[in-house]
């Protein structure tokens, strides 16, 4: 999802770039990892956008989700270290156990509840001490035209007049991939210095607020006169395997110390969203 965005990205803005998939650069194996450092001075930099990000099937598949979010980017460390490539991963908010009250900063202590949060926060950790030479960009509530997220799947189920009953009691920050990945290309021109980074839309609000919002726009794109209703629901009455936090916001100081612009409101963003969707 990310990673398809990112690509239209860098070429729209005159860099030459390569988008391996996972049949030709396998992140969970070192030998092939290693493929990216046999021509030193090839590549300058190495963005991973790669992922175990079934949050809820993690629970159970814990050694898929290891290998790929927790050793995958300490071997592409390993291997960037060799040949002086940069490297800039992506990670999450799913790192904190959401029990704050106002936004989490980077350098705030991590506690993550399930196994894609722990995962992820070991391969932050894996890739830091491979290579202390890398930015790691956390960022949230994701959502973009290639694939399968949070407003695709609310609008097909309003299309589809589902009823519609949404958890409002978690907060954060949906983050459009067309908006995340301008920020990770501005990091990379800007050759930002290695650390944490958090990237997320500027706006807070809930599933079920985001929910409304996500389908009023569509609404207006398709022109339905058709009433959007959803009901508010507490997490106990949607249980899931995998614990979410409760408040995932984060402050993006180290991105506005760099001088990188914010995202747009997420209502553009969202706009911008519907316009390209194909249900
Ligand atoms: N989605 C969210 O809500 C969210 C929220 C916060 C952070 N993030 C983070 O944002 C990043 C991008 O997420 P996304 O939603 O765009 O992910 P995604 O759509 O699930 O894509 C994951 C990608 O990983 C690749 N991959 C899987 N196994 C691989 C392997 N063994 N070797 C190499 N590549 C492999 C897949 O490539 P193939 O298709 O070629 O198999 C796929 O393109 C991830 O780091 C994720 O943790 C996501």
């Amino acid at each position: 999802m990310l990673g398809t965005d990112l690509v239209a990205e860098l070429t729209k803005r005159g860099h030459s770039v390569e988008s391996p998939s996972s049949k030709d650069l396998n992140i969970t194996d070192p030998c092939s990892v290693a493929q990216i450092a046999v021509e030193p001075g090839k590549y300058d930099w190495a963005i991973n956008c790669a992922a175990y990000t079934a949050v809820d099937k993690a629970e159970t598949e814990v050694q898929a989700a290891t290998e790929l979010n927790a050793l995958g980017p300490a071997y592409l460390g390993n291997a960037c270290n060799v040949a002086g490539i940069k490297v800039l991963h992506v990670s999450t908010d799913f790192v904190f156990d959401g029990t704050a009250s106002t936004p989490y900063s980077e350098s705030a202590e991590t506690h993550p509840l399930g196994v894609y949060g722990s995962t992820k926060r070991e391969g932050e950790l894996g890739l830091l001490a491979a290579n202390p030479n890398v930015l790691i960009v956390r960022t949230s509530w994701l959502y973009g035209i290639h694939g399968n997220s949070f407003p695709r799947t609310m609008i097909r189920a309003w299309e589809a007049g589902k009823e519609l009953k949404v958890v409002a009691d978690q907060v954060g920050c949906p983050t459009s991939t067309v908006d995340l990945a301008r920020v990770l290309v501005d990091l990379c021109e800007k050759n930002g210095y290695p650390g944490i980074y958090h990237a997320s839309g500027p706006n807070a609000t809930t599933w079920h607020a985001f929910a409304i919002e996500a389908i009023q726009a569509w609404k207006e794109f398709t022109r339905s006169d058709r009433a959007v209703q959803i009901a508010p629901i507490p997490t106990e009455a949607y249980p899931t395997p995998a614990k979410r936090p409760k408040y995932s916001v984060m402050s993006m100081d180290n991105l506005a110390s760099l001088g990188i612009a914010p995202m747009r409101p997420m209502k553009e963003s969202i706009q911008e969203f519907v316009g390209r969707l194909k249900l």
